[in-house]
């Protein structure tokens, strides 16, 4: 709805700016066309601007032999200027048809960009709702370092990941980690598969030979954590002795194998939590999948997903990616080391707390050049500072990921354990359910690192670790 100021401003525009500018058209206010990119520094064209989606709701149908999804995805957001138009990110797929506020909206396609224009334009501050429908054979997205994510088709099903750019390939939306919302999850699959998503199973219902699964997920989640797995899962439910819903999904030719490791998964969670402060969402659990679908594994939100073949390491890191990416969710992908260091090194910690190698030897390991099996590994790890990846290829390299633990190791051998164990929880605490960068990390640091001597050091990690080219010369 229109406020009257709004209706008011119209007038105005009409009447005057008409004439001198020429600039209103239509049911033009003064509204303007939202940004088609948040500037990203490694992804400029990723999300949007001039609104912030707060929740959405997404109704799917699948259908693995034909490979058909449709889709319905009902968006609320809320204006953060007066906008004529906003635009979303959707990647192949067709749309037909959109309606803002319950009316017909024209659009546009150009690449992954969808431009909507609302009937009647948005007011800087109203919450709206935009309803996509769409249908066709989802992409598989190859990134720039090779990987294949976005929606992948699997023997029995599919399987949808979307680090960093995947889930535009499934639902439209705000696809940047910067805008968190809250979602709903309905898929509707052939009789004999299960749907698996993040949050909560809501409601599981068969009809017609076909069985619709609802997810829940109250607590925000950055859209490159949303997830849906098709499949003959065996699916399992069971509570911590917490209370907390456990859910996992196994493929039936994994489930032996991976028995093990996850039967340790809430032995895992207390660790965790002793270590990091309380879990930041409402359930857990798993998705195995089988080996050769997917090389690697991903933090999904409350329920990573796994690759056929994984370890406790595995599982620890993606569990503390829990805290480290999906609760506390970086302000671009430039801060990806926030995640992969602090995932990394809960790694070191828990091997560390389960009779292997201390974090201090895994750091010298890495150090001296004797962690990793080849040379070239090994001297990789010096390619660029965890701070500044040389460009989107290398989101994922190990400076990244273990020259990022290395940077925490630094912080606790500076500061000590008590001070360290206080620094990460409160930093989980402080930035729960929201996003941070880098700096607010490093300010974080040296509020916290207690006393002046203990802020100068921490700010040499910075200069040297962080930030700094090459190899430091001194550990
Ligand atoms: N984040 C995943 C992990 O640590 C790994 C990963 C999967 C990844 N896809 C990616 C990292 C894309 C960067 C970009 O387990
Ligand atoms: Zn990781």
């Amino acid at each position: 709805m229109r406020s009257p100021a709004a209706r008011a401003a119209t007038v105005t525009c009409s009447l005057a700016l008409l004439a001198t500018l020429g600039a209103c058209s239509g049911a033009g206010v003064d509204g303007t066309p939202g940004a088609d990119g948040v500037r990203d520094p490694y992804f400029p064209k990723l999300g949007n601007g001039g609104y912030d989606v707060t929740h959405y709701g997404l109704t799917l149908g699948y259908d693995p032999d034909s490979r058909h999804l449709t889709g319905t995805a009902d968006i609320t957001a809320r204006a953060t200027k007066n906008l004529s138009s906003f635009n979303l990110d959707l990647k192949g797929l067709d749309v037909s048809d959109i309606t803002v506020e319950g009316k017909a909206a024209r659009f546009q396609r150009a690449g992954h960009e969808l431009r909507v224009r609302p009937a009647d334009e948005l007011d800087r501050g109203e919450t709206f709702r935009a309803t996509v429908r769409y249908a066709g054979t989802p992409e598989t997205i190859t990134d720039d370092d090779g990987s294949k994510e976005g929606w992948l088709p699997t023997d029995d099903g599919a399987l949808a990941l979307g680090e960093p750019t995947g889930s535009m390939a499934w639902f439209p939306g705000n696809h940047h980690p910067g805008d968190k919302a809250s979602y709903d999850i309905e898929i509707t699959v052939p009789k004999g598969l299960k749907a698996v998503s993040n949050g909560e199973l809501t409601r599981e219902s068969t009809k017609n030979g076909r069985t619709t699964f609802a997810w829940h997920s109250a607590e925000p989640m950055a859209s490159y954590l949303a997830t849906v797995a098709v499949g003959k899962y065996e699916l399992k439910r069971s509570t911590t002795d917490d209370g907390m819903q456990v859910i996992t999904a196994v493929d039936p030719a994994r489930a032996k194998a991976s028995k093990k490791v996850l039967d340790e998964l809430p032995d895992i969670l207390e660790w965790s939590e002793y270590n990091f402060g309380p879990y930041p969402f409402s359930s857990t659990g798993a998705i195995v999948d089988r080996a050769g679908h997917v090389g690697y594994a991903l933090e999904t939100q409350t329920r990573p997903t796994f690759p056929g073949d994984f370890n406790t390491g595995l599982l620890v890191h993606e569990l503390a990616h829990q805290w480290f990416g999906d609760s506390v969710t970086p302000k671009s992908w430039r801060d990806m080391w926030l995640n992969e260091g602090f995932a990394t090194y809960a790694e070191w910690l828990y091997e560390e707390d389960n009779d292997g190698d201390s974090a201090q030897e895994t750091f010298d390991a890495l150090y001296d050049g004797e962690y990793f099996e080849d040379d070239e590994d090994n001297e990789a790890l010096w390619e660029f500072p965890p701070a500044k990846p040389t460009d989107a290829a290398s989101i994922s390299d190990s400076p990244v990921y273990e020259r990022g633990g290395m940077v925490i190791h630094k912080i606790r051998q500076a500061v000590g354990d008590d001070t360290f164990y206080d620094i990460v929880q409160g930093w989980a605490k402080t930035y729960r359910h929201k996003n941070a960068d880098t700096r607010d990390f490093t300010e974080y640091v040296e509020e916290h690192a207690g006393g002046d001597e203990a802020r100068a050091k921490v700010r040499r990690i910075w200069g040297d670790w962080l930030y700094g080219d090459g190899k430091p010369d001194h550990r």
